[in-house]
């Protein structure tokens, strides 16, 4: 008898590392995959859906412009609910660290149902950074039946918790898979550049950095754009509020600066794969960049992605305008500096991450 296996994605990062899961298991003759989305994000979430060819069985359409944390997860909860009762599926998969994560995994601990948790185990051990994503991912942890560890620190991470190890499974991290599977394709940017100049990217949005922290980001980028006006800066503004309308105050108008709707998965891609130097507070950047090369500069105090720090390929900035501005002109300036991050390194995968955890699930189920 088949076994049915809920894969539930909210936000555009989920969309993209669950994506390789989801067709590996649409593989597997034993399994009744049904995907879920829960629209936290609305266009950012179909547009990587649409890349991946991955059209969902059931959408509840949640987010709101501007949606507080509560709300949504009270919204999440009750939606969340119903489904359950109306699915039960004999497992779910969840990826990452966000309110729809958190939500589904309680959802079905009230439901009895188990959860595999895909990128497990990642933390800072500090609840306010990143807010709310640590405390998402620890309630997450408590709950989920399957660990799948992205890197052995982040068993370790698990270990300390108490986590049984039977039920930790390193993986590999699933953005790899997706990355490979898309950087072999022949990508277009989808944004004019100028092919002779070099190219700064830029993406942030954390809600931690909302407020000063977000504009003394913003004011650094834009004394990095007046000083280099021979480099390009390119930047494809998250549309939360917060973000988008600080973004737009302080860096439209510059000759040298781009600022755009977020773009496609695989235009990103190419953006990241054209790019010279990357600043970033993404989790899913900081994991991408270094498997394409590409020096990036954390625009955080913390990251629970330690493993390119340690090897010395991405560096952390903080939200702070000096440390941001002095490091990004050292690379632009120091051809040594530069090389010395701009090496090739794939701390958090190798491409077959889905195909451990569908291993997993076969084993438990098939
Ligand atoms: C969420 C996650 C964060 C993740 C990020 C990835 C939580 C609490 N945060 O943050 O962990 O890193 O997604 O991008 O789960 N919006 C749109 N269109 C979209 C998407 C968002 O307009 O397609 C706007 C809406 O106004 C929405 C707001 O962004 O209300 C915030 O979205 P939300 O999912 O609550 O938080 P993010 O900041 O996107
Ligand atoms: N990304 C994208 N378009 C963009 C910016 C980012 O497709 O304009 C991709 C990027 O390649 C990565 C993911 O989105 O895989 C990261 O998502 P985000 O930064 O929103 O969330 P986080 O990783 O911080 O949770």
């Amino acid at each position: 008898m088949s076994k049915k296996i809920l894969c539930v994605i909210g936000t555009r990062p989920e969309a993209i590392k669950m994506a390789p899961v989801i067709l590996a298991l649409k593989q597997e003759p034993w399994a009744n995959v049904r995907v879920l989305a829960t629209a936290q994000h609305r266009h950012m979430l179909d547009q990587v859906n649409e890349f991946f060819g991955i059209d969902p069985d059931i959408d509840l359409n949640i987010m709101r412009p501007n949606q507080a944390l509560t709300t949504l997860t009270a919204r999440l909860l009750l939606e969340l609910d119903d489904v359950l009762q109306a699915e039960r599926p004999d497992a779910v998969l969840v990826q990452g660290d966000t309110t729809t994560v958190m939500t589904v995994a309680l959802a079905c601990f009230y439901h009895r149902i188990p959860i595999g948790h895909v990128e497990a185990g990642l933390r800072t051990w500090d609840m306010q950074n990143p807010f709310p994503e640590e405390a998402n991912r620890v309630i997450a942890g408590k709950l989920a039946r399957w660990h799948f560890a992205p890197t052995e620190g982040s068993r370790q991470n698990l270990l300390k918790e108490g986590v049984p190890d039977s039920e930790i499974i390193v993986t590999g991290n699933t953005v790899i898979d997706a990355l490979l599977m898309t950087a072999a394709k022949d990508l277009e940017l989808a944004v004019p550049l100028d092919p002779t100049k070099r190219l700064v990217l830029v993406t942030s949005h954390r809600r931690e950095n909302f407020g000063e922290p977000f504009r003394s980001i913003c004011r650094a980028l834009h004394t990095l754009a007046e000083n280099n006006a021979e480099v390009q800066f390119l930047y494809p503004v998250h549309p939360n509020p917060n973000v988008k309308d600080v973004a737009y105050e302080f860096l439209a108008g510059l000759p040298n600066f781009t600022l755009c709707e977020p773009l496609d998965y695989a235009p990103f891609i190419a953006a990241m794969k054209r790019a010279y130097l990357i600043l970033t507070d993404s989790g899913g950047v900081q994991e991408e960049a270094p498997a394409l090369g590409k020096p990036v500069l954390v625009l955080r105090d913390e990251t629970e992605r330690p493993e390119a720090v340690e090897q010395g390929v991405v560096k952390l900035v903080g939200p702070n305008y000096e440390r941001i501005v002095e490091e990004a002109q050292r690379l632009l300036d120091d051809e040594t500096a530069y090389k010395a991050m701009a090496r090739g390194v794939s701390p958090y995968g190798d491409g077959q991450a889905a195909e451990r955890i569908v291993k997993t699930l076969r084993e438990h189920f098939a």
